[in-house]
């Protein structure tokens, strides 16, 4: 049965998974915004099967029932344990979809011949794949996500796309960067879409997808199925409201205001703590500050109001330094005001 995300016309925006960003707390923020369909951050599906670190598995794919369409990610490169992990995660957690990663560059995921790696070893991609799908595949749709290739050398979208095809998965989101690239360059839409072209599943397209006009040029084009947005969407959910927009047509939406931007970034902070930190409040003081710089970008003043967050020590100083940030900058604005009428 066709993915529902995909009938019937539908042009589903994707919020990327990205480890150590986009947990359940962020999610729910781009769910408002209107991401479409989503995915946990990846989790190498040995770390299910082992009863010390199942708890913390279980905890990085939690979701809601509202962040529905949800997928699981999961990494490895061991087709029985990733068939098994995919088995526990769909029997306990009914996600809507599976999916695979191909495309992590980290160098500890690829020395276990794991993420991208699994792109210079197209059999093991498809044994990996089709296990998983035997496992799984009647109870939960299984997709993959994949990067272009090793390095400018080895392109292998096409071929490894087909195998994963030919292995039982429903979509694939393409990355259009090599492994060599990280996250460095224009992704190559020209690749992704050659891809679509190739296969007749649904492909989605993810990388350097950050503007409005890009988003509206790939949508006419007509290729692929959807779009995931990554990065340009930290600290900033409201990124999907703005393509939505776009692609109906209509006006774009007014950024938000500093004030809404504060209130957002106050309520990511508590939510993010009462989820995940469990072991006391602001037990992840700096992990949580990384996190919350990526909500001032594009904020006037944004360098010092970082170096602000740093010296942070609590949620009340966070609220403080919030608070005290907007009266500075509404006095910015009203002297601004000021001297303009004045000329
Ligand atoms: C911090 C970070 C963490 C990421 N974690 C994952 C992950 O867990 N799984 C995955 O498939 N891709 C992961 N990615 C890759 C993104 O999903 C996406 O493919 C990449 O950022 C390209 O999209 P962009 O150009 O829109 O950012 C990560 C990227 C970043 C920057």
């Amino acid at each position: 049965m066709a993915l529902p995300w995909f009938s019937e016309g539908r042009f589903p925006l994707f919020l990327a998974p990205m480890a150590g960003f986009t947990d359940k707390a962020f999610r729910q923020l781009c769910k408002e915004q209107g991401a479409d369909v989503m995915v946990t951050e990846f989790v190498m599906a040995n770390r299910f099967l082992d009863e010390r670190s199942q708890n913390d598995a279980w905890k990085t794919v939690d979701f809601t029932p509202e962040q529905r369409p949800m997928g699981v990610q999961i990494f490895g490169s061991d087709p029985e344990k990733m068939a098994e992990a995919a088995r526990r995660i769909v029997d306990r957690l009914q996600p809507d979809f599976i999916d695979l990663n191909y495309g992590c560059p980290a160098q500890k995921i690829v020395d276990n011949c794991a993420g991208s790696s699994l792109l210079r070893d197209l059999p093991l991609l498809g044994r990996v794949t089709a296990k998983v799908v035997e496992r799984v595949g009647e109870d939960c749709p299984v997709t993959a996500k994949m990067r272009i290739g090793w390095d400018a050398e080895s392109i292998v979208a096409d071929e490894a796309a087909k195998v994963l095809e030919e292995a039982g998965v429903q979509a694939l989101a393409v990355h259009g960067r090599t492994k060599e690239q990280g996250y460095r360059g224009d992704a190559n839409w020209d690749i992704i879409e050659g891809v679509a072209e190739v296969v007749s599943i649904p492909v989605v397209g993810n990388g350097s997808a950050d503007s409005v006009e890009r988003i509206r040029a790939i949508r006419e084009r007509g290729k692929v199925a959807g779009i995931m947005i990554g990065r340009a969407a930290l600290g900033y959910p409201w990124l999907f409201r703005e393509f939505k927009a776009a692609l109906e047509g209509g006006p774009i939406p007014p950024s938000p205001d500093l004030t809404e931007r504060m209130a957002v970034m106050l309520r990511y902070c508590r939510e993010l703590n009462a989820h995940k930190h469990e072991d006391g409040p602001w037990g992840y003081l700096n992990w949580m500050r990384a996190r919350l710089k990526s909500f001032t970008k594009i904020m006037p003043g944004c360098r010092s109001l970082r170096t602000r967050i740093d010296k942070v020590e609590s949620y009340e100083e966070l609220e403080a330094l919030a608070e005290a940030y907007l009266a500075e900058q509404a006095a910015i604005k009203a002297s601004e005001d000021l001297a303009e009428q004045r000329l």
